[in-house]
């Protein structure tokens, strides 16, 4: 090898991954094995749309860049290297669909066997695809996500299966990753921040990391947390649960968070809110959000980006602030809900060309 290739080599260090980067903030059992797909080290991308509107610094911390397209990949690298590590053969989670891909890809990698909960018809085509061919069995449950963990909770009490939603604390543990990350970019904690919730596992797990940050002193500060949900599964918000839950977000589809009060600490002790959104809402501001920044997030995932469109229209001031939005999951997650409203698919069929496809781009 030349000497300058050689060079190169040492200069570029690969990511790897949230256990690696992170061993010595995470608890879990001393000298478990990390079963990783290099998750995490996810990019804060910064929103010139978001910052102009509203005169904050915002940023995008954008966790579609997991390996499998979503944030879920950072506590499914804990809970599957510490499953293993405890002799478990299989295992089991109750999904909205990014879970449940997320389980089934890193249970692959370590020779676990997946087994997947999900409601009937309400997971999307791609993230159902992922389970399947990552070797998940995959169970559809007549009911919804609330139903489908009880059962995932039942089925792990009474069977040799370990469960793995975020009910398990060592999901949080991974998670909480994202928190450090963010800090250890922008030199401190951001004034706020913005994200979705539905199980309500990962505003516990940032705040999480944000105070054990803190308490480190290696952050000054924690940010103010605003929670958003879909108006039609929103129990944070009106502090009751929601038997039937009705989103098209469905990754939120969720009407009894199994974190609820992890999540009611993090709002208290942030001075912060949780606020419901129309679906609406949130379908334009994902489609703002590829429009603006180019970036392409599943509805569920816009949902922060969606609150703070909300807030500046009423009112709120984020000016000279620091503000980072977590979007959650891929856009690739769901095409068929990002492309309903854009009528048919292929608005112009014309010939092989150059006039007619010219006129139709309306150039001539
Ligand atoms: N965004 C996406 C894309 C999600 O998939 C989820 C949850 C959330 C936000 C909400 O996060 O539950 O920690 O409050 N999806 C779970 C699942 C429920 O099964 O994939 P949360």
């Amino acid at each position: 090898m030349s000497s300058a290739r050689a060079d190169t080599l040492t200069r570029t260090r690969q990511w790897r991954g949230v256990i690696e980067e992170y061993r010595s903030l995470l608890e879990i059992p001393a000298g478990t094995p990390a079963i990783t797909l290099r998750e995490g080290g996810t990019p804060l991308v910064r929103s010139d749309w978001l910052s102009g509107l509203s005169g904050a610094e915002v940023w995008l911390k954008v966790e579609g860049d997991n390996p499998t397209g979503s944030f879920k990949d950072r506590g499914m690298t804990a809970a599957i290297s510490v499953a293993k590590h405890e002799g478990a053969e299989a295992v089991v989670c109750a999904s909205t669909g990014n879970t449940s891909a997320s389980m089934a890809a890193y249970a692959a990698k370590a020779g676990l066997k997946p087994l997947v909960l999900v409601p009937a018809g309400k997971i999307s085509a791609g993230k159902m695809a992922q389970a399947i061919l990552h070797g998940a069995q995959v169970i559809m449950v007549r009911g919804n996500f609330d139903t489908c963990l009880q059962l995932a909770r039942a089925l792990a009490w009474d069977y040799p299966v370990a469960l793995v939603n975020s009910v398990n604390p060592i999901r949080l543990e991974g998670q909480k990753t994202a928190a450090f990350e963010i800090v250890d970019f922008l030199g401190d904690a951001p004034d706020h921040h913005l994200l979705p919730v539905g199980n309500a596992g990962n505003v516990s797990a940032y705040w999480l990391g944000y105070t054990q940050y803190r308490d480190l002193a290696m952050a000054t500060r924690t940010p103010v947390m605003h929670g958003f949900q879909a108006e039609g599964a929103a129990p944070l918000v009106t502090g009751e649960p929601f038997p039937d839950p009705e989103t098209k977000a469905t990754a939120i589809r969720i009407g009894n968070p199994a974190s609820w009060k992890l999540a009611e600490a993090a709002r208290e002790e942030s001075g912060g809110d949780f606020t419901a959104l129309s679906d609406d809402q949130i379908l334009a501001a994902q489609r703002e959000l590829a429009c603006q920044d180019g970036v392409f997030v599943e509805p569920a995932s816009a949902a922060g980006v969606a609150g703070m469109l909300q807030a500046l229209a009423t009112g709120t001031s984020y000016a000279g602030s620091t503000v980072v939005i977590t979007v959650t999951g891929h856009g690739l997650k769901d095409t068929v809900t990002a492309l309903e409203g854009f009528g048919p698919l292929v608005e112009s069929v014309v010939d092989a060309d150059v006039r007619a496809a010219a006129e139709a781009a309306g150039l001539a």
